[in-house]
């Protein structure tokens, strides 16, 4: 006879108590393990979002996730390590120029990352629009990598924290993913697991980001920030704007391009601008004070820190990229200053173009995706393109259009308007 049983534990949360260690451990190796069903973790699920779970309980549930599979460590290596999360928006490629910037300033950076599902982008499935990159390492690939070019973007293998790989597929489909503890713990077990010394979380509020409200933004860095710590991560957060997308492109191989840009010493002023403070959070966390990640930007050594990465991982940082056989041009209907950009209506529209997946089994377009050549605050002229959407497979264009629609605002009133400020808070 087991120590618990499935139904007792869910009533408990049901009914709005807090869940013993005894319980937590149980019910999460018993579903790993598959003893616990997938109905039974659903509804525990469902429960948890409904009545929460206190600090206490979130740290247990977050320590059973890790012992459910490995944990990586980095204690050996060189150099101290620091990795970036974030917590999903569209146009986010900062991982992309973030990994290799990092390294050129002598800290390593074990990027173990996912694919996107819905209407946010997934860092591996940018980086497989460059032709030959192997998303796979083994762990000895990982590590001799990081000792020799100091960053590594791959995938997490299924050993990391695999209780969260089969429950975040289930709170995929079963309308829990939006749980403040069952988000903070499905993250920083993963990250725990990695092995990472120091961690800096981007935290994303607004439209396009699972965190509507600064309130609910604020509450889910500040458990993740204790998460990490409480486990010996030196563990920091950023609260950051995604009402409007990141950067000018949201897609796969668009978004590669657009990273090469900012490693290039160009790009969008708003892509730069996070990157470098994303940077200045991770080296001053790993304890480097005296290198500018601005410098390494200018020097050109981010940038052969980044080919040397895509190289290492079967890559050619200089092959041209994939490009959508067909574009579509949306032009601006008036004149006027652009007061919105809508960072879920244009996530939407690179979805429905092709540039993420439905379910995790679809395949994605590496060319898909939208661009756009405006940005709040910027003024824009009627009939000079406003989108550019690009897909494989023309079809899709009507249902991409539907989703922009409402997506913007032109105003010819909105001379004294400024773009809100992008870091909007620091927590840690
Ligand atoms: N990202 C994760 O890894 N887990 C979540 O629950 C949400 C976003």
């Amino acid at each position: 006879m087991s120590k618990h049983d499935a139904v007792e534990v869910i009533q408990a949360k049901r009914d709005g108590h807090g869940l013993s260690d005894s319980q937590i451990d149980w019910v999460v190796d018993a579903y790993t393990r598959g003893d616990v069903a997938d109905e039974q973790m659903s509804a525990l699920a469902m429960a948890i979002l409904l009545r929460g779970m206190d600090r206490g309980e979130i740290s247990r549930w977050t320590q059973a996730m890790i012992a459910s599979g490995e944990r990586m460590d980095f204690s050996g290596l060189s150099r101290p390590t620091a990795d970036k999360h974030s917590t999903g928006g569209v146009g986010d490629k900062i991982t992309l120029p973030l990994a290799p910037l990092v390294a050129a300033c002598g800290v390593a950076v074990p990027q173990l990352s996912g694919r996107g599902l819905g209407h946010t982008g997934g860092t591996l499935d940018k980086l497989e629009a460059i032709p030959g990159w192997q998303a796979d390492l083994s762990n000895s690939a990982l590590l001799e990598q990081l000792e020799e070019i100091g960053a590594v973007i791959c995938a997490a293998g299924a050993e990391l924290a695999p209780a969260d790989k089969k429950l975040y597929a289930l709170r995929d489909v079963t309308g829990t993913v939006e749980a403040i503890p069952l988000i903070a713990s499905s993250i920083m077990s993963k990250k725990i697991a990695e092995g990472t010394g120091a961690l800096v979380l981007d935290v994303k509020v607004g439209t396009g980001a699972f965190m509507k409200s600064i309130e609910d933004a604020r509450e889910l860095a500040e458990t993740m920030v204790a998460l990490g710590n409480d486990a010996g991560v030196t563990t920091v957060a950023l609260l950051t704007d995604m009402s409007t997308p990141l950067g000018r492109t949201a897609g796969n191989a668009i978004e590669v391009a657009e990273s090469v840009d900012v490693l290039a010493g160009g790009g969008p002023a708003d892509v730069v601008e996070l990157t470098v403070a994303l940077a200045r959070e991770m080296l001053a966390a790993a304890g480097v004070t005296d290198v500018d990640p601005a410098d390494k930007l200018a020097d050109g050594s981010a940038m052969d820190t980044w080919k040397a990465m895509i190289r290492a991982q079967g890559g050619d940082p200089d092959a041209e990229l994939p490009r959508a056989k067909e574009e579509h041009v949306v032009e601006a209907p008036t004149s006027g200053v652009l007061t919105r950009l809508d960072a879920m209506a244009v996530g939407m529209a690179a979805w429905r173009l092709g540039a993420g997946r439905a379910r995790k089994e679809d395949p994605v377009q590496a060319g898909a995706g939208v661009v756009w050549h405006a940005r709040p605050g910027d003024e824009v002229t009627a009939g000079e393109p406003l989108f550019t959407l690009l897909t494989d497979e023309p079809e899709r264009f009507e249902r991409a259009l539907a989703s922009l629609e409402d997506g913007y605002d032109i105003s010819d009133a909105g001379s004294d308007f400024t773009p809100d400020p992008l870091v909007i808070d620091r927590i840690g």
